[in-house]
């Protein structure tokens, strides 16, 4: 227990900690202190006191800072400029699916509702929810060029993460295409609570979607095979007449990669985000 109380002496005594930029470090302390709780002597009282002293100063020190850029974005402060003072260059270069501290103040921020029980099965090829770590959010909206004029599609929106993020970093109108309609009314809610007039949530198959509403389209895998391509044939027609960018993350990327009308802007990785443009024919 002697490095418990070394880790709860630095704690203690870094009071620049409490400082918003150190968001990472507080979440760091935090893990790290969660990992002594199943070793802990509960004999030990005081030890036990500082302990839960220690998280609760943190959590509430990370509370507020979920509550001022929540008020900032509902007041139209610069909230999008908020998050991303936390997203420093390495963070947006990163790959992996991996979550972390982004995730965490995404999640303090979003305050998602918890969604009740889905309601619709998914049919094959089509995959289950899971969001995309919010560093890769990040680098999605920065890389994609997102700016007034354009509409992201979010294609299996899931709980909104991406809408909701591009909607508060951007003055694009962001719309999330969700099959399950408990996702689509938790996501509703969160956009409604902090003002988000630009964010919209659709339920609906992406199959049946009108892609005439957008200009960049962001996969997050939602489905593979058929329906994949199906979705890539429509995105196709778009392309032909308008230009659009597509991005995407995980295991649809190699399949997307092999559209010869498609150019990625860096090598196609399943674990980073890739934003594709029309090919320009040559002549
Ligand atoms: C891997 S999750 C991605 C979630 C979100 N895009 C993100 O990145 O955080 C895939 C989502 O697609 C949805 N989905 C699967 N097939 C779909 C379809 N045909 N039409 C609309 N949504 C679909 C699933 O319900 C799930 O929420």
């Amino acid at each position: 227990m002697n490095e418990l109380r070394m880790l709860l002496e630095a704690i203690e005594g870094d009071a620049a900690l409490a400082a918003a930029e150190r968001f990472r470090e507080r979440i760091e302390a935090l893990d790290r202190l969660d990992a002594y709780l199943p070793l802990i002597d509960r004999a030990d009282t005081e030890l036990a006191r500082r302990m839960q002293d220690a998280c609760a100063q943190l959590e509430a020190l990370n509370a507020a800072l979920y509550r001022r850029i929540r008020e900032d974005i509902r007041a139209d402060h610069d909230g999008g400029r908020v998050l991303e003072r936390f997203t420093d260059v390495d963070v947006l270069q990163a790959y992996g699916q991996d979550y972390d501290h982004l995730d965490e103040l995404v999640a303090g921020v979003l305050q998602l509702p918890e969604p009740t029980l889905p309601t619709r099965e998914l049919g094959a090829e089509m995959v289950f929810y899971q969001p995309t770590p919010a560093r890769h959010v990040f680098a999605m909206i920065a890389r994609s060029g997102l700016e007034e004029g354009d509409a992201l599609v979010d294609l299996g929106a899931g709980l909104g993460h991406v809408p909701l993020l591009a909607a508060i970093c951007t003055r694009t109108r962001a719309v999330g295409i969700e099959l399950e309609p408990a996702y689509v009314a938790c996501a509703t809610q969160a956009a409604s609570a902090l003002g988000l007039a630009n964010a919209a949530f659709l339920q609906q198959d992406a199959r049946d979607a009108d892609f005439a509403i957008g200009t960049v389209f962001y996969l997050y895998t939602p489905f593979r095979g058929t329906i994949l391509r199906e979705v890539l044939d429509r995105l196709r027609h778009e392309a032909m007449c308008r230009d659009i960018r597509i991005c995407t993350f995980g295991p649809c990327t190699p399949v997307v990669a092999q559209e010869d009308w498609l150019v990625a802007d860096v090598a196609p990785q399943t674990d980073r985000v890739v934003v594709f443009r029309r090919q320009i024919a040559q002549s």
